[in-house]
């Protein structure tokens, strides 16, 4: 086991009275795993994989699992696999880091599964692997989560998934926290915040800048992601468990680091093993997520595209929907081609105020947000809903028998919020704040056009 301590911190020591109750330090309390939460490294019909966290003093895990049945009498049919298991010191103290990689399952069939050791144990939860066939299904996408986690960002969540307990996976686009090198306030908030769920619906992410050791830079992703989360190994070889590819049924869901971007090196390796994933791929429909907008929103950014030659890549491939996140607005439009669809989202409650680019078709802003993404072999229909249930934004994707997308909004989509930003006088430039009604008549002049 890896013993690595994080420089720095302790003034979050301090911060601790503001996470969660049930968010004990790592060498106090009961050594209960906590923090467990399902996702995939190998393939969703066949496997899944868990992982979770333990306290100082529990440094091995193990994961026992049988097919679930209604009888609780199943105890002589459970498999035991040992934990592959690391460790980190990080700001609230050092905590043993657990994963195991459940293989040779059966296709769209029920488990029940534990995580534990000793006389600690999890309580008994419940997965269904994929089935593998073609029949209709739907998925949930976030935006950033980011800030006031637990307080704010979990209704997102938890409301996502009450009005969609059927869905099949969550896709987080990025900044689900604001410091990714931190637990308390961070992920001590993310995991809490979705409870149970995380332990029932698997987990696809893409790391956003602020999952970063510096979030202004791409590099060093914190070493928190890998330890947290378990995804695929199939990306470039410098980019395992950030940029990767999920196959699921007949889709294939694609998270790019992009946050590496300016990195020419990483980026050419990206591009050239974007291209081989979009080329490769005979399933229905291919998403694609990174945590950078194509386009600025943020009223305060200097509006561009800001991945040109990803931009001709995903319209050569005809990608149907761009999901990303990072300007905390909604946007969502198209930029000089009838595909991709970008679409740019916020779940938690940290927001800006918007610049109206002429690529958005609609905005919204001061808004938790969340998308459902209802897939069948020949439909896409895509639901932005708020964290009140409103339907937002709505439209469809139909490919015709000729392999043409078509694209559809529903007719009669609710006002745009377009309020800006709690604070917009004082967080933004004096002219930024001035030119705002004017630029926002414009921008609803332009569309009703
Ligand atoms: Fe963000």
């Amino acid at each position: 086991m890896k013993i690595r301590t994080y420089p720095c911190l302790i003034i979050f020591i301090l911060a601790s009275c503001t996470q969660p109750a049930n968010e004990s330090r790592s060498d106090s309390g009961p050594p209960l795993p906590h923090h467990i939460k399902l996702s995939w490294v190998t393939s969703p019909a066949t496997s899944q994989a868990v992982s979770w966290r333990t306290g100082a003093r529990v440094t091995q895990g193990y994961l026992e699992y049988a097919e679930a049945t209604a009888s609780p009498f199943f105890q002589d049919d459970i498999i035991q696999i040992k934990a592959q298991s690391d460790s980190l010191t990080s700001d609230d103290g050092l905590w043993n880091y657990h994963t195991v990689n459940i293989k040779g399952l059966k296709p769209n069939s029920l488990y029940s599964y534990r995580v534990g050791s000793d006389s600690s144990w999890s309580e008994w939860s419940e997965f269904r692997t994929a089935t593998g066939g073609l029949e209709p299904f739907k998925f949930i996408y976030f935006g950033d989560v980011q800030r006031d986690i637990y307080s704010l960002g979990s209704r997102a969540i938890r409301q996502a998934i009450l009005a969609n307990p059927d869905a099949k996976f969550m896709l987080y686009g990025g900044d689900m926290v604001h410091r990714g090198a931190l637990n308390i306030e961070n992920w001590n908030e993310f995991f809490p915040a979705g409870g149970w769920i995380f332990k029932n619906i698997p987990t696809i992410a893409t790391p956003g800048n602020h999952e970063h050791v510096n979030a202004k830079s791409g590099e060093d992703l914190a070493d928190l992601w890998y330890l947290n989360f378990a995804f695929p190994k199939n990306g470039p070889e410098n980019h395992l468990e950030e940029t990767f590819y999920v196959d699921y049924n007949n889709i294939r869901v694609i998270s790019l680091n992009l946050c590496r971007y300016k990195f020419k090196e990483d980026r050419k390796e990206i591009y050239k093993w974007t291209e081989s994933r979009l080329k490769e791929f005979t399933g229905d429909w291919v998403f694609i997520t990174h945590h950078y907008a194509m386009d600025a929103s943020a009223r305060n950014r200097k509006p561009g595209i800001r991945f040109p030659e990803f931009k001709k890549l995903y319209e050569r491939y005809q990608v149907p929907i761009l999901l990303t996140g990072h300007e905390h607005v909604y946007a969502r439009g198209r930029m000089g081609a009838d595909f991709p669809i970008y679409v740019v989202s916020v779940a938690g409650p940290y927001q800006n105020a918007i610049q109206f680019g002429d690529w958005i078709e609609r905005a919204g802003t001061s808004l938790q947000l969340y998308q459902e993404i209802h897939v069948s072999p020949d439909t896409l229909h895509y639901v932005a809903k708020t964290v009140v249930g409103e339907v937002y934004d709505d439209f469809t994707i139909i490919r015709d028998k000729s392999g043409k997308l078509n694209f559809k909004v529903k007719d009669n989509l609710m006002p745009e919020s377009l309020i800006p930003t709690i604070n917009f006088g004082e967080r933004y430039d004096k002219e930024l704040v001035d030119s705002y009604e004017a630029d926002k008549e414009a921008y609803l002049k332009r569309n009703k056009e």
